[in-house]
């Protein structure tokens, strides 16, 4: 009968998300004293006086093959700070966020910034911080959604079963991993697999914003609907939003960078019919990138 008991606790657990252990001995909860604060390192220090202009300008689909024509960047000291309700963060956890990321001026600064960052709470349930992988030099960067167990254990985006059909995706347009820079729009795995919450998304986004533009790559591709709704600024799901080009651009880029939506591996490896449909869409990114054969090798699969 305990037994019982404690398997269907162990399974109730389970399907709360609560899947792996994250420390080397059980804690009581209930023995701590009220009001303790969880052992974490201090939050970073807020980097500058103003806050920076948030969040890209929503996105625009350009139909023409050509890269979007230049815009110039909008004035950031005028611009305002990001309306937190808005972005379903509290207040302070969105002007830190912003400010955070805004001194940032290398992705070694932002990944020490992510370590100590509090304002995150899948930071404490996560084993490990996922930022990136791959080339800060690359002239091409993809954003997936958010760490699942093998990169939770790992510290790398995209090393599970999606990761090896990302692999083979890019290896088909004659790329990999030392020519692209892979991330993710969070960085630490949702409990159990979880859906990100908005409140989630909208605190890792204003260091994703700044990864983009201290890499000011050539094409980024947001693959999944996550990475496409939250930096396209769409409501649109993927299946309407994947194959176009859009341009993507925040007040402190010089220029809009074209960015396509595709299909998530890890939809692609569930959905094998789709995969006609996303290899379409890599010629059409491997065209613009123009250095390379005209057709994919094979379907990745
Ligand atoms: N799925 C993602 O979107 N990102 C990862 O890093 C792994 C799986």
């Amino acid at each position: 009968m305990a037994g019982e008991n404690l398997l269907s606790a162990l399974k109730w657990q389970i399907e709360a998300g609560a899947d792996e252990a994250i420390g080397e001995h059980p804690m009581d909860r209930f023995a701590a004293p009220a009001g303790e604060p969880p052992a974490r390192a201090p939050r970073a220090a807020p980097v500058g006086d103003q806050v920076p202009p948030p969040a890209h300008s929503p996105a625009a689909p350009s139909p023409s093959p050509s890269p979007p024509a230049p815009s110039p960047p909008a004035p950031s000291a005028a611009a305002p700070p990001p309306a937190p309700a808005a972005a379903g963060m509290a207040e302070p956890d969105a002007l830190n966020a912003y400010q955070i990321a805004a001194g940032a001026e290398t992705l070694e600064d932002i990944r020490a910034a992510l370590l100590t960052f509090e304002g995150c709470p899948l930071a404490r349930t996560a084993t490990n911080l996922v930022y990136t992988d791959g080339n800060p030099q690359a002239r091409i960067v993809f954003i997936g959604e958010a760490p699942g167990a093998a990169e939770d254990r790992q510290g790398l985006p995209f090393v599970g079963p999606a990761g090896q059909l990302l692999d083979r995706m890019l290896a088909s347009i004659g790329l990999d991993r030392s020519q692209v820079l892979i991330t993710n729009t969070l960085y630490w795995r949702p409990p159990g697999n979880r859906n990100p919450t908005p409140a989630e998304v909208a605190t890792c986004l204003p260091f994703v914003e700044r990864t983009i533009e201290i890499i000011d790559p050539e094409i980024l591709v947001l693959v999944g609907g996550t990475a496409a709704k939250t930096l396209l600024a769409r409501r649109e799901g993927i299946m309407k939003l994947r194959g176009k080009w859009f341009a993507f651009e925040t007040s402190r880029m010089v220029r809009p960078v074209p960015a396509m939506a595709i299909f998530h591996p890890a939809f692609l490896l569930r959905s094998p019919a789709q995969k006609r449909a996303t290899w379409r869409d890599l010629i059409e990114i491997k065209k613009r990138l123009g250095d390379g054969p005209d057709a994919p090798s094979g379907d990745g699969s």
